[in-house]
């Protein structure tokens, strides 16, 4: 064995140093540019502060809609908005910083993108996630990252990891909204129809609940906290079967975390261009 491969843990020393054989480095080289795309477009789209609402569409990135500024193209109606227009005060925070687009600080998702951002930030497998594509320690198992030294894994800085928890309460109740959403997608002028924008969106609060009940923490919350699970004549109880339900999604909670995110980003992408007239929404309304 050479000098560089002194071996400790099970693999050498210096930045990417292993005795893996396979392509260890194409998840995390995947992970990291799936995820940046996101990024960038989540934070452009949640920025323009328009083109969010195609009648009866909203974008999922705009939910739930607090406040609406109607002079901005392509914004939702008063009424839709759960607490009217923006008061006057917030439209003087545009322009605060300079070098941004109009809006960029005004938009209606300002308020609430926080909520789903920190419930991905801290979700158990995102942080496996970035851990390894951004942060590099350890890129991947039994490859050396660029940090040697002693680990302290989620106890300094990243206490705030610990916060999952209380995330997951609000992505609970941004569930229900946006099943509701997806509900009123199937309503124009109070008349039933169905549009590719209405399956868009039902299939979005579908991967999106398929992650949020698959989650680490509410597995617990239904179970992880108890010695046993009481079961009626060999049956399950609905305590158990939920758990059970809850263990299947988790088994795939990857898969959920990566399909839900892009759909999140289709849906807004396609009731944007709907809302923009680049695309014409196929629908039994027109
Ligand atoms: S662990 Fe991923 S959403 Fe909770």
């Amino acid at each position: 064995m050479s000098d560089q491969l002194v071996q400790i843990g099970g693999h050498g020393r210096g930045f990417g140093a292993t005795t893996r054989a396979d392509n260890w480095w194409i998840g995390p080289t995947l992970t990291f540019l799936g995820l940046s795309a996101f990024i960038v477009y989540a934070s452009w789209a949640g920025m323009q502060g328009a083109y969010y609402w195609a009648d009866p569409y909203l974008s999922p990135m705009y939910a739930p809609l607090l406040f609406v500024d109607p002079s901005a193209p392509g914004s939702a109606p008063l009424d839709h908005a759960w607490f009217g227009e923006f008061p006057s005060w917030w439209y003087a925070l545009d322009g605060v910083l300079p070098g941004l687009p109009k809006r960029a600080l005004t938009t209606p998702a300002a308020l609430i993108l926080i909520f789903p951002a920190a419930f991905r930030l801290t979700c158990y497998y995102y942080r496996k996630a970035y851990y390894r594509a951004f942060a590099l320690t350890p890129p991947a198992c039994a490859v050396q990252g660029i940090r040697e030294g002693k680990y302290r894994g989620e106890t300094h800085l990243l206490l705030f990891q610990n916060l999952h928890r209380y995330a997951l309460y609000f992505a609970l109740v941004f569930i229900v909204i946006l099943a509701y959403d997806a509900l009123v997608s199937f309503f124009k002028d109070g008349q039933f129809g169905i549009g590719v924008g209405s399956i868009v969106q039902t299939i979005n609060a579908i991967l999106l609940a398929g992650y949020t009940f698959g989650c680490h923490s509410l597995r617990h919350l239904i179970g992880g906290r108890k010695n046993w699970m009481t079961c009626d004549g060999g049956k399950a109880s609905t305590h158990h079967r939920l758990w059970l339900g809850c263990s299947r999604l988790n088994g795939k909670h990857m898969l959920w975390a990566w399909l839900s995110l892009f759909w999140v980003g289709f849906t807004d992408f396609y009731i944007r261009m709907v809302s923009m007239g680049v695309i014409t929404d196929l629908n039994t309304w027109d």
